[in-house]
C-alpha cells in the first residue's frame, strides 16, 4: 500500500516537472504591430487622437482574457526628450493591464537587438513588438525570414504573425479597431 501511494506520488511529481519543463520551454510566438497614428508634424513624437484610440483597441485586442497570452512587449528607446515614444505609448495601456514592463533596451534602428531579446527570452507567453513601420522588413529578417513584405506606409493596423523559429509570417491581419480601420472593401476610392 505505502510502496503504491509513493509510487502514485512519484508519478505525479515526474508528470508535473515534465508538464512545466515542456511549458517553459515552449518558443514564443511573435506579433509585430506598427505604432498608432501619429500627427505628421516631425516635432511631435507621440500619438495622436487615433493614435490612443488605437492604443485602447490593442488593450483589448492583446488583453488577458485573449488568445495571444502575451508574456513580453517591447518597443523602441525612448530618449530623454521623449522622442520615439509612439510606440511605447501604443503599448503602454496592455502592459500596464497585463502588469508588464515593456522592455525599451534597444534602440529604434537595431534590429538585431530585439531579435537577440527575443532569442534570449525564455518567460511565460508571447511576444508583442510594436515597432516603426519602417524598420519591420530589416527585424523580420534579422528574426530569419529573408522575404517579407513592406509594411505599408499607409497602414496602422496590421498584425503580423511570426511563430518559432521565426522564418515565416503566417498571418497578416487587421486589428480591426472600431472607427479607425474600415474593411478596405468599404472603403472610397476618390
Ligand atoms: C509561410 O506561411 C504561409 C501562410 O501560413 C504559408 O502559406 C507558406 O507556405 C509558409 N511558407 C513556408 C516556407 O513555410
Amino acid at each position: 500500500m505505502a510502496t503504491t501511494i509513493l509510487s502514485l506520488f512519484l508519478h505525479l511529481f515526474l508528470f508535473s516537472a515534465l508538464h512545466s519543463v515542456t511549458y517553459a520551454s515552449d518558443p514564443p510566438t511573435v506579433y509585430l504591430i506598427r505604432h498608432g497614428e501619429k500627427s505628421g508634424n516631425p516635432l511631435d513624437s507621440g500619438l495622436n487622437a487615433d493614435g490612443f484610440k488605437r492604443a485602447a483597441c490593442i488593450q483589448g485586442i492583446f488583453g488577458a482574457d485573449s488568445h495571444y497570452k502575451i508574456g513580453y512587449i517591447m518597443a523602441p528607446h525612448v530618449n530623454k526628450k521623449g522622442q520615439h515614444r509612439r510606440s511605447y505609448e501604443t503599448v503602454l495601456p496592455l502592459a500596464t493591464d497585463l502588469g508588464l514592463t515593456i522592455d525599451t533596451s534597444c534602440k529604434r534602428n537595431h534590429v538585431h537587438c530585439v531579435a537577440d531579446k527575443i532569442a534570449d527570452y525564455d518567460g511565460p507567453g508571447n511576444i508583442l513588438i510594436a515597432w516603426r513601420h519602417g524598420k519591420m522588413k530589416k527585424l523580420v529578417r534579422a528574426l530569419g525570414y529573408d522575404d517579407p513584405p513592406r509594411y505599408p506606409d499607409n497602414r496602422f493596423d496590421l498584425v503580423w504573425t511570426i511563430p518559432f523559429p521565426y522564418n515565416n509570417i503566417t498571418d497578416i491581419r487587421s486589428e480591426e479597431c472600431p472607427g479607425l480601420d474600415v474593411p478596405e472593401t468599404l472603403s472610397i476610392e476618390l
